[in-house]
């Protein structure tokens, strides 16, 4: 098992790459069978998702667009106080079927963000992908339509995961080693 050292945190290896890749292959498989034909637009959203976004798409066998978003928060100064917006979304999603391609769902509340960001864009359907799960965490009610990996609690970076920006890099995912 490998370790890696990210500021004053260890973290060792959790799942590596060969067992990633037969997963995110599933989830392929399963979207090539259901949005075939449908003209979907892969929404990948940055920075966590760019690594997933990656070998996904190789494996993806029909006609589709790909864009990647990234999520702003803007204090506002209105009283409705922060404001979201996607950046990177032009006028193509309008009538559109749309696929968000995620890092990871922890307790759900960014996907919750996104997804009602992007009703103002009326896309005919919105599906979620994401490559990790979190279900003992997840505090929202949220329809996942591919999963990739379901994990356990811990912290965890590598594979476009961070711990305050670093540790995208790493082929493998590591989970964070516990203190004595
Ligand atoms: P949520 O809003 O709680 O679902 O948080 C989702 C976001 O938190 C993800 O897009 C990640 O950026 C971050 N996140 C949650 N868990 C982890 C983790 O274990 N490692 C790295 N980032 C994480
Ligand atoms: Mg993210």
């Amino acid at each position: 098992m490998k370790t890696i050292q990210i500021q004053d945190k260890t973290f060792a290896t959790f799942l590596t790459e060969n067992e990633i890749l037969k997963e995110v292959k599933r989830v392929a498989s399963e979207i090539n069978r259901d949005m075939a034909g449908k003209d979907p637009v892969f929404l990948c959203v940055l920075n966590g998702s760019f690594m997933f976004a990656s070998d996904l798409m190789k494996e993806i066998d029909f006609p589709c667009n790909l864009s990647f978003v990234k999520l702003a928060s803007y204090e506002g100064v209105s009283s409705t106080g922060t404001v979201k917006q996607l950046i990177g979304i032009n006028g193509y999603i309008k009538g559109r079927a749309v696929v968000v391609v995620e890092d990871i769902v922890d307790t759900g509340h960014t996907m919750v963000n996104l997804l009602e960001t992007l009703k103002a864009y009326e896309p005919s359907e919105v599906r979620i992908c994401t490559l990790l799960c979190k279900p003992e965490k997840l505090q929202v009610k949220l329809d996942i339509d591919y999963v990739a990996l379901n994990i356990p609690n811990d912290f965890i970076v590598g594979y476009g995961l961070d711990c305050d920006g670093y540790g995208r890099n790493y082929r493998d995912i590591y989970k964070i080693v516990e203190n004595k």
